[in-house]
């Protein structure tokens, strides 16, 4: 089986029957989903909530049944990749571009178990560059502010088109040097006019499940 199905399927220990559950965005949270499917249809009673369209497709496709936020009180669980985790499990998420979305819902969850294949685990966030959603308007002066943060910003594209997120928002694929205070630069980032939001999610992960070189499942 490879990394990423048994971390995703692993996750799905923790979904309990009446939950709310936030889906994530990705090839790792897939395997979560497709099995919660199959669970759904063995009688789990859940609620998905997606972090993005591409999700929620997915979570129709394999049965689960969605709701939104005017429908419910809580979610009781989040679960969502990374592309990377640092030790403190500080993560960078965003390489999908479902960023924003997966913050909104990680936040309001009671819990926010990540799960990574030992790829994503790093010392220090940084080698992975971090996405930054901006609205277009502006997005030029917009960059240069980010610049000034000390990266340099790659606006994402697909054929010379950008990339535009579910919220019809621009990316900017920043890499930074290093990213020493997390919390700092998330902060900054999002004081900048025009960024919606960055990848940044400190202190966010509750639990995160991921393997060790022996292939061991090890929960944090
Ligand atoms: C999407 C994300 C994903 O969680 C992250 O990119 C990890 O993806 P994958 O599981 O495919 O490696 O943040 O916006």
């Amino acid at each position: 089986m490879n990394d990423k199905k048994v971390v995703g399927e692993k996750a799905v220990e923790y979904v309990k029957d009446g939950m709310v559950v936030g889906l994530g965005t990705g090839s790792t949270v897939f395997h979560t989903i497709s099995k919660l499917g199959k669970l759904v249809e063995e009688g789990l009673s859940i609620k998905g909530i997606p972090t993005s369209k591409q999700t929620e497709k997915l979570a129709k496709e394999v049965g689960i049944p969605l709701v939104m936020f005017n429908e419910i009180e809580q979610i009781d669980l989040a679960i969502d990749g990374a592309d990377e985790v640092d030790d403190d499990f500080n993560l960078i998420k965003g390489g999908g571009g479902a960023l924003l979305r997966e913050k909104i819902i990680a936040k309001a969850a009671k819990s926010f178990i990540v799960i990574a294949d030992p790829h994503k685990r790093v010392n220090k966030l940084g080698a992975f560059p971090l996405p930054v959603e901006v609205v277009p308007f502006g997005f030029e002066m917009t960059m240069k502010h980010i610049q000034d943060l000390g990266c340099s910003p790659h606006l994402r594209q697909n054929n010379g088109i950008p990339f535009l997120t579910d919220n019809g928002n621009y990316i900017f694929d920043c890499h930074f040097p290093k990213i020493s205070q997390p919390g700092e630069l998330e902060k900054n980032l999002n004081l900048i006019p025009g960024v919606v939001e960055n990848g940044l999610f400190v202190g966010m992960a509750d639990k995160v499940i991921t393997l060790n070189r022996e292939k061991t499942i090890i929960i944090n």
